[in-house]
C-alpha cells in the first residue's frame, strides 16, 4: 500500500508497507542527492514552516534542506525571537503561522502530543520532528534507511539499542519501525532507564551491554537525557559509562561488521568513546546525510507525490 496520509505523527500507527514505501521513496531521493543538480520541482509554490520549540542541529537543518531541494518556500520559526516569549499560546502561535498560508508545518516540542494537537486544529500537514518522550518518526526512518543501505535488509537483523530508553523518542520510533520491519530489537540499560510499558513492546531486555553486543548486527547508542529526568536515576555518569558505555573493548566483543549508530547529539566519553564514534564501523555521519533523503520522502509523499514522478526526475 502506498503512503497516503496527511500527517506524520509517529511510526506506531504506520503499516510495514507504508514504512517500506517511505524508505523506497527516500532511496530514490538519495540518488537525486548524488547528482550535481540536487533540486526537483515537486513542491514548487508550497510553503513549509519549521516550528521548533526545542533546540535542534540535525533535524531542523535537514528539514530545511529537504524542503529546499523539493523547491518549496521555507520559513524557519525561532521561538527565542517570537511572541511566544510574550505569553502567546501554542495554538495562537500555530494559527498565526498558518495565516501566512503554510502547507506543511514541521514541529518539535518538549511536550508529547503537540504534533497530534496541531493536526486537529490546523489545515496544514503536520510532521512530528520530535515531541517530548513520545516519537521522532523521521529519525526512525533515516535510521532504517541507513541500516537497509548497509545491510541490504532489515528483517532478521539483531538491533541492540542501549542507554536512556525511557526518555528517548528516538528509541520509541526505532522500536516501532524496526519491529514492524522484522528486526529483532534488544534494549539494554539500567532498569531505571527502561520504559514502564516495556511489556507491550515486541523487544527483549538485557542489562549487560557486553553480552548483548556479541551477536548484534547494529549497536545503537543513546544519550542520557538529563533534561527530561526529574530525579537522579543512576549513581554517577562515571559508573553509567563503565557499565553502559560503548568503548573499543566492548566493540571488540561484537561481530566485525556490526554497525555503530547514534542519533546525535553525542556525549563523547559517556555513552560512546571518541574512538568508537569515529571508527570504521560507525555510520553516525551517514545517518545525518540520510536524514535529507528521508525527510524529502516524507514531505513529498505527504504532499501527494507519486513514485513515477521521482522516476521522471531520474531518481
Ligand atoms: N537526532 C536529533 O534529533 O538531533 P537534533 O536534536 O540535533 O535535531
Amino acid at each position: 500500500m502506498p503512503f497516503k496520509r496527511k500527517h506524520l505523527i509517529g511510526l506506531e500507527d504506520l503499516t510495514p508497507e507504508e514504512i517500506k514505501s517511505l524508505l523506497d521513496t527516500a532511496e530514490a531521493f538519495k540518488s537525486i542527492s548524488n547528482r550535481q543538480v540536487k533540486k526537483v520541482p515537486s513542491l514548487r509554490g508550497r510553503t513549509v514552516v519549521n516550528l521548533f520549540f526545542e533546540n535542534s542541529t540535525r533535524t531542523r537543518t535537514s528539514f530545511e534542506l529537504a524542503a529546499k531541494r523539493l523547491s518549496a518556500d521555507v520559513i524557519n520559526f525561532s521561538v527565542s525571537t517570537s511572541s511566544v516569549s510574550k505569553g502567546e499560546t501554542l495554538i495562537d502561535t500555530a494559527r498565526t503561522i498558518e495565516a501566512l498560508e503554510s502547507d506543511m508545518v514541521v514541529v518539535r516540542h518538549s511536550c508529547s502530543g503537540v504534533p497530534l494537537l496541531l493536526s486537529n486544529v490546523l489545515r496544514s500537514s503536520i510532521i512530528n520532528a520530535g515531541d517530548g518522550m513520545h516519537e521522532h518518526p523521521t529519525q526512525g526512518l533515516l535510521d532504517m534507511l541507513t541500516i537497509r543501505d548497509k545491510k541490504k535488509k532489515i528483517e532478521g537483523l539483531k538491533v541492540v539499542i542501549s542507554g536512556d530508553i525511557a526518555h528517548s523518542r528516538v528509541a520509541r520510533s526505532n522500536i516501532y519501525g524496526l519491529t514492524k520491519m522484522g528486526a529483532k530489537v534488544t534494549l539494554v540499560g539500567p532498569p531505571t532507564l527502561l520504559p514502564k510499558d516495556i511489556d507491550r513492546l515486541d523487544v527483549k531486555v538485557e542489562n549487560d551491554l557486553r553480552h548483548a553486543v556479541k551477536d548484534a548486527d547494529v549497536i545503537y547508542m543513546l544519550r542520557i537525557q538529563l533534561e527530561r529526568q526529574k530525579r537522579s536515576l543512576f549513581p554517577s555518569i562515571r559508573e553509567y559509562s563503565m557499565f553502559f558505555g560503548l568503548d573499543e573493548s566492548v566493540l571488540k566483543l561484537a561481530k566485525p561488521d556490526a554497525m555503530v549508530m547514534h542519533p546525535g547529539p553525542m556525549n563523547r566519553g559517556v555513552e560512546i568513546s571518541p574512538e568508537v564514534a569515529d571508527c570504521k564501523q560507525s555510520v553516525i555521519n551517514d545517518q545525518v546525510t540520510n536524514g535529507i533523503a528521508a525527510r524529502m520522502a516524507v514531505l513529498f509523499l505527504l504532499a501527494g507525490g507519486e513514485a513515477n514522478e521521482i522516476a521522471a526526475y531520474g531518481g
